[in-house]
C-alpha cells in the first residue's frame, strides 16, 4: 500500500481524525480511501477482547481466551525461548481473532513490592526485563501482529498514576527505567510502543519531545507509532508534535479539532500531522495486508502450553530436608482455598476470562490427597472452624501443602498495596499448620514479594507466583517431582517493607514522586548496603545440584569496541533431570563514580540430565562494562579492572575472573582556574603537566621554618592541596607567584 499517496487525497480533517481512536479498540476507517479500521486488545499474557461492553479496567466481560502466566511468572523462568512461544501462541490468537496489536508487553521496573501492577511487569532488573520483553516481541511478532510494549516510560506506581510526576535523574532512567524499552525496540522493532499516564520531570510522558522523540527515535532507531495509553493524554497538540501518534482511546472528537485548529493557525506543521497518519496506517496495513483468515486456535492445546510455561516458572524458596518432592503414595493434605480455585491472574486491563481453569485439587486427583479450605479469600477470613479443620486434615497427613497467597483486591491496577504482607488470617492458618505437623510447605500466589513471619516454621516454599489459568497443572507436577523447579526469583524478596530502597520516598508528595534512591533499586541496593534479604535476586533451589567450573574469558583485556567471551562449564551433580540457570554478573572494581557490586549481564537456562555437562558462552560489549555518564550523555566505560562472575543467584557467585577493559572514548577535559588539583591529577596528561610543579606549590600552604609545625604537617597541607582550586593558590602564594604563570599553566593543562 502506498500510504504516503493515500495521505495526500486525506483531507485536514480525515487526518486529524485518524489520529484518535474510533471507539475503545479500534482505529478509525476513513471507507472513501478504502482504509479500514484495526482493532487492538489487551493482554498482554492472553486475550482480553472485549467484543460488546468496553473499558480498560477489566470490568466488563471479554470473550473466553486462554490466560497464561503474568509477567511476574515469565520472567523467573529466565527463558528467552519460552517466552517466545507463549508470544507465538497469544500472536496466533490475534491472528484467529482478528486482532492487529496485542498491547504489551508491560516491562515497567519493580521499584518498590507495593506497585499495585508489579504482577504485570518482569523484573526489578533493566537486563532481564530488556530480554523477556524482546522474546515476548518477537514470539508475537512472528506471526504478523503487533506489539505494544509499555509503559514508556518511569510508572513504577499506581498511586496518582494519572498526575504524578516521576522526578528521576538522567543516568537513573537510562541504567535502570529505560533499558527494557531500548533493547526491544533495538531488537526488536516492536509494531508500536505506548507512552505512560504519568510525567517525567514535570512533562507528561504523552507530551515529552524527548523522551519520544529524541530518545525513542533518534537514539534507539524506533520505526513504528506511539499510542497514548488510554486517556494519557493532556495536551493533544503537544502530543502530536513531541511524537505521540495515536491518542486511545477516542476523545470525542475534541481533541481531533484541536489538532485541526493548531494546523489553521500556522501553530503545527501539517507535515507533522502527516507523519503521524503515516506511522498509523503503516501498522494498520501492515496487519491488513497480512492477516490470516484461517489461523485456527486451539485453546485445549495451549492450556497444556500455559501449564508447561507455568511449570517452567515456579521458583522453589525452602526445601529442609527435602520435604518435596512429595511422594505420590503418601497422604498429604492440601489446605487453602486457592488450592481448589487458585489466583492466577491480576485484576484490571490485563484480566483475561479464561476458558478453563485447573486448580491444584482437581489435578491432584486420584492422589491420596485431604483438603480443608482454611480460609475464604474473597472475605478475606479464617474462622476457628476451618483453623480446626485444617489442624485436623494436616495432622492426618504426612506433608501438609498450605496454599496461600494475595487476595484479588490486595494488588491490581489502578492502586498500590498499603503493606507487604499476606493476609493475616492466611499467616494465622500457616502458622496454625506449621504447628501441627512439622512437613508444612507453603504454596504462594502473589504478583509480589510477601513478607514471611513463619519462614522458620515450615519446611518448603514454592512461589508459584500468579500462574495462569492451568497452575495447578504445573504445581502439582512441581510438587510431586515430575517437573523440577527452574524458576528463579526476577526480584529481590526484603525481609521487610522497610528494607527496600525507595521506602522513604515511594508514592512522592502530591504529584511530585521524587526518585530518591536513584540506580540502587533491588539487588543493586541490599547489595551495597551488605543486607540480607528474605531471598535475593536470582534464587531458586532444584531437587537436583549444580556445579559450574571452568570459567574462561576470551582476553584477559579488551577495548570497549570490542566484545568479550566468557565461557563456564555447568554440571547436573545431582540425581535427577533439571534445568540449571547460569546467571553472569559483571563488577566494576574500582570505580569514581557510584556504582552497584555487580549487575546482572547475562543468563542461560540450561536443561541437563543427571551427569550431563554442557558449556555455555556469553558474549559481552560495551554496554555490559559502561555505565551512563552525565557530562557526556553517553554510555562510557571507565578504564580498569572489572570482574565477570557467574552466579546461581546474585548472592551465590561461584566462580570469577579479572578482565582490563579500555575505553575507546576520551573524556573531554576542560580545565580553568576553578579546577581542583585532585581532578587534575586524576588524568595522566594534566597530570603530567602538574607534577614538576606540586612539590613547589605545595610549600604555598606549608607553615614558613620555624612556625608551629604540629599545627599542619606537610602530610595534611597535601591532603588539603588536592581539594584546592589552581586561583586558591594566588589567594595564598602572594607576590611568590605571577597571575600569568598560572594561565599558562591552564593553557597547559589543556593541551594549549
Ligand atoms: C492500562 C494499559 C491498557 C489500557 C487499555 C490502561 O488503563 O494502563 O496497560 O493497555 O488501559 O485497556
Amino acid at each position: 500500500m502506498d500510504v504516503k499517496a493515500l495521505i495526500s487525497q486525506l483531507t485536514l480533517e480525515e487526518k486529524a481524525g485518524l489520529c484518535s481512536g474510533a471507539d475503545f479498540w479500534h482505529t478509525k476507517a476513513v471507507e472513501r480511501l478504502g482504509i479500514p479500521a484495526a482493532m487492538v486488545s489487551d493482554g498482554p499474557h492472553g486475550l482480553r477482547k472485549q467484543d460488546l461492553g468496553a473499558d480498560h479496567l477489566g470490568v466488563n466481560e471479554s470473550i473466553e481466551a486462554v490466560c497464561f502466566p503474568a509477567a511476574c511468572a515469565t520472567a523467573a523462568s529466565f527463558d528467552r525461548a519460552l517466552v517466545t512461544r507463549m508470544g507465538e501462541a497469544i500472536g496466533d490468537s490475534c491472528q484467529h481473532e482478528k486482532l492487529a496489536v496485542v498491547l504489551g508487553p508491560a516491562v515497567n521496573i519493580k521499584r518498590s513490592p507495593l506497585c499495585g501492577r508489579n504482577f504485570e511487569y518482569f523484573s526489578e532488573d533493566p537486563y532481564l526485563a530488556g530480554q523477556m520483553a524482546a522474546a515476548f516481541v518477537h514470539g508475537v511478532q512472528s506471526r504478523n501482529v503487533g506489539t505494544s510494549i509499555k509503559h514508556f516510560a518511569a510508572n513504577s506506581q499506581e498511586h496518582r498514576r494519572m498526575s504524578s510526576s516521576a522526578e528521576v535523574d538522567e543516568r537513573t532512567l537510562r541504567e535502570i527505567y529505560f533499558p527494557a524499552f531500548e533493547t526491544a525496540v533495538r531488537q526488536e522493532q516492536p509494531w508500536t510502543v505506548m507512552c505512560s499516564y504519568n510525567r517525567i520531570n514535570g512533562v507528561f510522558a504523552s507530551e515529552n519531545p524527548w523522551l519520544l522523540t529524541q530518545v525513542l527515535r533518534d537514539e534507539w532507531g524506533f520505526e513504528g507509532c506511539v499510542v497514548s495509553d488510554w486517556g494519557a493524554v493532556s495536551d493533544r497538540v503537544a502530543g502530536l508534535a513531541a511524537g505521540l501518534d495515536l491518542e486511545m482511546p477516542a476523545s470525542g472528537g475534541w481533541n481531533d479539532r484541536k489538532i485541526v485548529e493548531a494546523v489553521r493557525g500556522g501553530r503545527l506543521d501539517e507535515a507533522v500531522l502527516d507523519r503521524a497518519v503515516e506511522r498509523i496506517l503503516n501498522f494498520v496495513f501492515r496487519y491488513v495486508e497480512h492477516a490470516a483468515p484461517k489461523t485456527p486456535w486451539d485453546k485445549e492445546a495451549q492450556h497444556a502450553l500455559a501449564a508447561e510455561i507455568a511449570g517452567e516458572c515456579m521458583v522453589l524458596l525452602k526445601n529442609e530436608d527435602a520435604v518435596l518432592p512429595l511422594s505420590r503414595g503418601e497422604t498429604v493434605a492440601f489446605i487453602g482455598e486457592f488450592a481448589e480455585k487458585p489466583r492466577f491472574q491480576g485484576g484490571g486491563s490485563s484480566h483475561i476470562r479464561s476458558f478453563m481453569t485447573t486448580g491444584a485439587l482437581e489435578a491432584a486427583a486420584g492422589l491420596p490427597v485431604l483438603y480443608a479450605p482454611g480460609y475464604s479469600a474473597a472475605e478475606d477470613s479464617a474462622t476457628e472452624e476451618q483453623i480446626a479443620e485444617a489442624v485436623k486434615a494436616a495432622r492426618q497427613a504426612k506433608v501438609a501443602v498450605v496454599f496461600a497467597g494475595l487476595p484479588d483486591v490486595y494488588e491490581s491496577e489502578g492502586y498500590d498495596r498499603s503493606h507487604m504482607r499476606l493476609p493475616a488470617c492466611q499467616n494465622r492458618l500457616i502458622e496454625a499448620v506449621a504447628a501441627a505437623n512439622p512437613n508444612t510447605v507453603v504454596v504462594l500466589h502473589n504478583g509480589s514479594p510477601v513478607e514471611m513471619p513463619w519462614i522458620d516454621r515450615v519446611k518448603g516454599v514454592l512461589e508459584a507466583y500468579l500462574g495462569g489459568q492451568a497452575v495447578g497443572l504445573a504445581t502439582i507436577r512441581v510438587l510431586y517431582g515430575e517437573v523440577d523447579p527452574s524458576g528463579r526469583l526476577p526480584e529481590s524478596f526484603p525481609k521487610k517493607l522497610a528494607d527496600n530502597p525507595s521506602c522513604l520516598s515511594y508514592g512522592g508528595e502530591g504529584n511530585t514522586a521524587v526518585y530518591n534512591e536513584g540506580i540502587f533499586v533491588g539487588y543493586r541496593y541490599y547489595d551495597k548496603k551488605e543486607m540480607e534479604p528474605l531471598f535475593p535476586f536470582g534464587y531458586g533451589l532444584s531437587y537436583t545440584r549444580f556445579a559450574f567450573s571452568d570459567l574462561r574469558l576470551s582476553a584477559p583485556e579488551i577495548r570497549d569496541d570490542e566484545t568479550l567471551t566468557a565461557t563456564v562449564r555447568v554440571k547436573n551433580v545431582g540425581e535427577r533431570a533439571g534445568k540449571a540457570v547460569v546467571q553472569l554478573y559483571v563488577a566494576d572494581c574500582e570505580s569514581t563514580v557510584f556504582r552497584p557490586v555487580r549487575e546482572l549481564k547475562g543468563f542461560e537456562k540450561v536443561p541437563l540430565r543427571p551427569g550431563e555437562e554442557r558449556e555455555v558462552s556469553f558474549t559481552l560489549d560495551k554496554r555490559a562494562f559502561a555505565y551512563w555518564n552525565t557530562e557526556l550523555h553517553d554510555w562510557y566505560v571507565e578504564p580498569g579492572e572489572f570482574r565477570i562472575e557467574i552466579g546461581h543467584s546474585s548472592r551465590e557467585i561461584a566462580l570469577s575472573a579479572p578482565v582490563t577493559v579500555w575505553s575507546a572514548t576520551e573524556l573531554p577535559r576542560h580545565y580553568d582556574l576553578d579546577s581542583i588539583f585532585l581532578d587534575i591529577m586524576a588524568d595522566p596528561k594534566a597530570a603530567a603537566v602538574l607534577q614538576p610543579m606540586l612539590e613547589s606549590f605545595s610549600k604555598v600552604f606549608l607553615p614558613e621554618e620555624g612556625a608551629a609545625q604540629e599545627a599542619i604537617t606537610t602530610e595534611m597541607s597535601l591532603a588539603m592541596l588536592q581539594y584546592m582550586p589552581l586561583r586558591s593558590l594566588l589567594s595564598f602564594a602572594g607576590d611568590r607567584l605571577e597571575p600569568t604563570a598560572l594561565e599558562q599553566l591552564v593553557a597547559k593543562l589543556n593541551g594549549n
